[in-house]
């Protein structure tokens, strides 16, 4: 690790040309042999290298259906070890920062899940009652669990289709980690509120009584995003006070509260197509990480359209920020030179059957 940093280190003395005009040679010596794929929330200087933008979603199938050897991915961890368990053996998942992992991800873990899938088998038969749903943002293992307890993956596009699978198979869903998506997504569903608990993982039964855990439709883990946290109801009262006619759109990891006052919601990929989308001279106010609603400012405002942040505090993704242009341009020229760099591999079996668990995500959407 020592000595990655130091190799880095050389890199960030490189002005912002001569980076971007070396990424340039790398990926022009690579060719297709390489696909860069780019998350909707990373900075301009990285996404404008990507082959392919998108969602988790989409990504995932870029890097399902990718014949490249090397599949860079920037983005965070999650994505790249999706990418790993995807892509064939002989192709090769890297993240150019090794540090840009998921916040929110990081609130489940399998030592926690499996503890909160034990405590439930005091009450009822998880195994036959409840199915796990794993958010893609989520480890690895994770996603395996799902896979052999009868889970599935979802992801914010497909949240509600991902529900209406598991609610045909058993009568509850353990959700984790994120609790809005969940709440949100159940919501719309029509499942009360009263019938969607939170499981606080570090109180044994999750905090809540055997009454709670019989009653609920759905269990929702305790896990938030600290980006999307940020974003308040009077943030939307405050901008719909002095432009009544402005739209709000965002993230179904917003909280329950934002989302109930927003005009749309949805992931990335969709907030970016209903703004491109929407009619000259519209105003939008919008709920998710601080580049993508810049990028999108920058891209519509000669069409009149004017695209606000929610929040008045800077809040960005800090661990998609890691991945700048020296971390990319180290990772390819070292692929030029025949080094690969932080690969991403999910050992074997742990990668079977997180596969199972995302290809009934695929079978549904
Ligand atoms: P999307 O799948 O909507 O791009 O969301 C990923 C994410 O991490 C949002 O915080
Ligand atoms: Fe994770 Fe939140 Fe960053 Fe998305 S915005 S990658 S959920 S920390």
């Amino acid at each position: 690790m020592a000595a990655t940093a130091r190799a880095i280190q050389q890199f960030t003395e490189l002005s912002e040309e001569e980076c971007d005009a070396r990424i340039r040679a790398a990926k022009a010596a690579l060719g297709e042999r390489l696909v860069i794929l780019g998350h909707h929330y990373q900075r301009e200087e990285v996404y404008r290298h990507a082959d392919y933008t998108g969602d988790s979603l989409k990504l995932s199938r870029m890097a399902a259906s990718s014949n490249a050897e090397f599949i860079v991915f920037c983005g965070v961890h999650f994505m790249a070890e999706v990418a790993d368990i995807l892509s064939r053996p002989e192709q090769v998942s890297i993240l150019p920062d090794l540090a840009a992992g998921c916040s929110m991800a990081d609130m489940a873990n399998l030592a926690k899940v499996e503890r909160a899938w034990r405590e439930l088998s005091e009450v009822l038969d998880p195994d036959e009652q409840v199915t796990p749903v794993t958010y893609i943002n989520s480890a690895a293992d994770l996603k395996a669990f799902c896979g052999r307890h009868g889970g599935i993956v979802c992801t914010s596009t497909n949240a509600r289709h991902v529900l209406e699978w598991s609610f045909a198979r058993r009568g509850k869903v353990l959700f984790f980690p994120d609790q809005h998506l969940g709440r949100n997504t159940g919501y719309r569903m029509g499942i009360p509120l009263d019938q969607m608990v939170v499981w606080d993982f570090n109180q044994p039964l999750g905090g809540l009584t055997v009454e709670q855990i019989r009653t609920a439709k759905m269990i929702l883990w305790k896990g938030f995003c600290s980006v999307h946290q940020m974003f308040k109801p009077q943030h939307i009262d405050q901008f719909l006070a002095r432009f009544p006619d402005a739209k709000v759109i965002s993230h179904p990891e917003c909280s329950f509260e934002v989302c109930e006052k927003s005009d749309y919601v949805g992931s990335t990929e969709y907030i970016i197509n209903t703004v491109t989308e929407s009619a000259s001279g519209t105003r939008w106010l919008v709920g998710t990480e601080l580049n993508l609603v810049q990028r999108l400012h920058e891209r519509h405002q000669h069409q009149g359209k004017s695209v606000h942040f929610m929040s008045p505090t800077v809040c960005m993704c800090s661990t998609m920020f890691r991945v700048d242009p020296q971390h990319l341009l180290w990772t390819l020229e070292n692929l030029v030179q025949g080094n690969v760099v932080n690969r991403i591999r999910v050992p074997e079996h742990e990668a079977r059957e997180a596969r199972l668990a995302l290809e009934r995500m695929f079978e549904v959407l």
